[in-house]
């Protein structure tokens, strides 16, 4: 690794493809999920080994409810799962875990899952791992506004004090930079309602490799795609 390779300081994933891995193989979807855990272990090595500071997964949007719901059940079944073996790893690591969505519609033992992993890795302080859950940025969007709309109302705040910055601290994001770079698998080229306002000046990547088949390697090449970008945020 050479030592002036740029570093994406966030990194932000759309973990996409995992149905169709299974597909492939003949098997149910839910194969695909299961395999997809291991890519999130993968790639959350690979992100501290690279000194990436934030992570951001994009694991369940608000419209993924809609899929049957035996899939729905095994995602929320796979993600309590998911906390109870690899919380303790995760913070041995220095892997903080924050899940960002709106706490809506979860079941009574997700809920205690988020809880569990999000106090269970708070003193993690080498990467921060995003994990998007039930979320939607169209919503969140949404929802900034009507709390400063109701920040308005009451006083509290003047309309001429809504700024890029006061909108920014509304959001679900606040305490979080802005996206670098944002990649998603399995070669569809979409933002599919992830993080619309924060990808203003993010660059994209999108490798043609299923979820499940996004190994440390593949991460590292992203890596090196990212140091060939020239940003220019509307400069010369
Ligand atoms: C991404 O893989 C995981 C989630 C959306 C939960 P998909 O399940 O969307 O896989 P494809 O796109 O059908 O292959
Ligand atoms: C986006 O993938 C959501 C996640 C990866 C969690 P989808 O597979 O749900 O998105 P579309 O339907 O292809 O746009
Ligand atoms: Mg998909």
């Amino acid at each position: 690794m050479s030592e002036k390779r740029i570093i994406p300081k966030h990194v932000a994933i759309i973990m996409d493809g995992n149905g169709r891995w299974a597909k492939q193989r003949g098997k149910e979807r839910y194969e695909g999920h299961l395999m997809g855990v291991e890519s999130v272990r993968a790639v959350t090595r690979a992100a501290v080994r690279n000194g990436v500071e934030w992570l951001t997964l994009y694991a369940f949007s608000t419209e993924n409810w809609g899929r049957p719901q035996a899939e729905v059940d095994a995602i929320m079944e796979l993600f309590c799962r998911a906390v109870i073996n690899e919380g303790e790893e995760l913070a041995k690591q220095g892997v903080r875990v924050l899940i960002m969505g709106e706490r809506t519609r979860f079941s009574q033992s997700v809920l205690e899952m988020i809880e569990r992993i999000e106090s269970v890795t708070a003193s993690g302080d080498k990467l921060t791992m995003v994990l998007a859950f039930n979320y939607s940025s169209r919503r969140e969007i949404v929802l900034a506004a009507r709390s400063l709309a109701e920040r308005v109302a009451s006083g509290e705040l003047k309309a001429e004090d809504i700024t890029e910055e006061s909108f920014a601290q509304s959001l679900m994001t606040s305490n979080i930079p802005d996206p670098d770079f944002i990649i998603r698998t399995s070669g569809e080229c979409r933002l599919s309602n992830f993080l619309l306002w924060q990808a203003s000046y993010s660059e994209f990547y999108f490798p043609e490799v299923l979820w499940p088949d996004f190994t440390e390697e593949e991460f590292d090449k992203a890596m090196e795609e990212f140091a060939r970008r020239e940003r220019r945020y509307g400069l010369v």
